[in-house]
């Protein structure tokens, strides 16, 4: 593993930290508070090649890597978390798996506009009874004709509500269990497709995230991506890449809580000296400053081994296990950093904190995690 960046990969980081720092950071307070998809920034991402960073230039995308796109993840979600999950379901949850399972034909139909920004994607595997247990799909998909025909409800669909394209999860077979799931690319403006209310969040709440009603929603064949049956591995193939994202995105939150601690520790008084210079804090800034790096190392690990076509499925779960962790940590030490000052909303250490607790629920709950890598550790892995 070669610690030194390539060109293109610092090129990128550089990009995405002048983009985040002159036109995401100082919108961010306002988007958490109007709870206000960033339209604007996702078109701006679009013209950046932020939301194709990894799929290859023929089909729309920025043609980088893993590596680039996880540094750019970090530095989009230290702005502003909710532009970053955006960028990450866009990336991970939907051109990715177009990509890898894909006909030529959807790939040219839908990856090209997705991976270019014309179209924004989302993501439909849970429902409000199969989170965490993603096999219990109850949406279903009955061959009729020519045609499927879904009818179910998914909740907690990130982008959900401004979503034009849909990577579906569905039921073809409940006897088969996790063998009778099949995945869909589904256009949101198909006939019996419905968004429920956006969801009231407690953090990133620039996000839009909602309930997808599917009522007697016709796809025919070409729609249908991977195969009959071979959805659950669709799914689960693509979480992997997706935690990594999420590990970038807790990284790019846990910093957003050092840097405005240190600043803030750096200028506040006690006791005669700014507070940076109490050893009580110093301690916090060391150990969040120390764990921070450990997350990037173990983040970006997991986006050297996408790249380089290794296994990687048990160090994505790592790292979005630890860096999820992370961010926590560094959003709760940051109030307190702050004292009176972390728990008011005219600083940004409430929104830091109330940001990173979703990081440890979506694309696997912490839990989760280590279910993976136990697995993968009882396998031999
Ligand atoms: N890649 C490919 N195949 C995989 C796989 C992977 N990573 N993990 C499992 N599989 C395959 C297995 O090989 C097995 O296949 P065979 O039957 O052919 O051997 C099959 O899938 C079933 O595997 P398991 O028995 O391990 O499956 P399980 O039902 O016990 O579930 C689980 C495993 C890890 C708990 C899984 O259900 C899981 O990851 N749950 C969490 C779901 C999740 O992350 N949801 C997030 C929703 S999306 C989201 O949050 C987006 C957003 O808003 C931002």
């Amino acid at each position: 593993m070669n610690f030194t960046p390539t060109e293109d990969q610092l090129a990128v980081q550089t990009t995405a930290r002048e983009f985040a720092t002159n036109e995401v950071l100082p919108k961010a307070a306002e988007i958490d508070r109007e709870h206000r998809h960033p339209a604007e920034l996702v078109k701006r991402m679009a013209e950046l090649g932020f939301l194709g960073i990894a799929v290859p230039e023929e089909y729309g995308g920025s043609g980088l890597d893993h590596v680039s796109y996880a540094l750019a993840m970090e530095e989009v979600s230290r702005a502003c978390a909710s532009t970053g999950v955006i960028m990450s379901v866009n990336n991970s949850l939907v051109c990715d798996p177009i990509y890898r399972f894909g006909s030529e034909a959807q790939k040219r139909e839908w990856l090209t506009p997705l991976a270019s920004g014309k179209l924004l994607g989302c993501f439909a595997l849970s429902e409000p009874e199969a989170g965490s247990d993603a096999a219990a799909q109850k949406t279903t998909a009955e061959k009729q004709g020519d045609d499927w025909v879904i009818n179910g409800t998914k909740n907690w669909i990130t982008n959900g509500p401004v979503a034009d394209v849909c990577v579906l999860f569905t039921m073809n077979d409940k006897a088969a269990g996790h063998k009778g799931i099949t995945a869909f690319i589904l256009p949101m403006k198909t006939k019996g497709v419905r968004v429920g209310q956006a969801d009231d969040k407690l953090g990133i709440r620039g996000s839009k995230s909602s309930q997808i009603f599917l009522d007697d929603v016709r796809l025919s064949e070409a729609h249908m991506l991977g195969t009959v049956g071979g959805g659950f591995k669709v799914a689960m193939s693509t979480l992997d890449g997706g935690r990594i994202g999420i590990a970038a995105q807790a990284l790019g939150i846990a910093r957003a809580a050092l840097e405005d601690s240190l600043a803030y520790a750096q200028q506040r008084r006690t006791f005669g000296k700014p507070i940076a210079q109490h050893q009580a804090i110093q301690f916090k800034l060391a150990d969040m400053a120390t764990e921070i790096d450990a997350a990037r190392l173990l983040t970006l690990r997991a986006a050297y081994l996408k790249d380089a076509k290794q296994p990687y499925g048990k160090e994505a779960a790592m790292a979005k296990l630890f860096a999820s962790d992370v961010a926590n940590k560094a959003a709760r030490e940051g109030i307190q950093i702050f004292g009176g000052n972390g728990y008011v909303t005219e600083y940004p250490m409430e929104r830091h904190f109330r940001d990173a607790k979703i990081t440890e629920i979506y694309e696997g709950t912490s839990e989760i995690q280590r279910l993976v890598i136990a697995g993968h550790l009882s396998k031999g892995g």
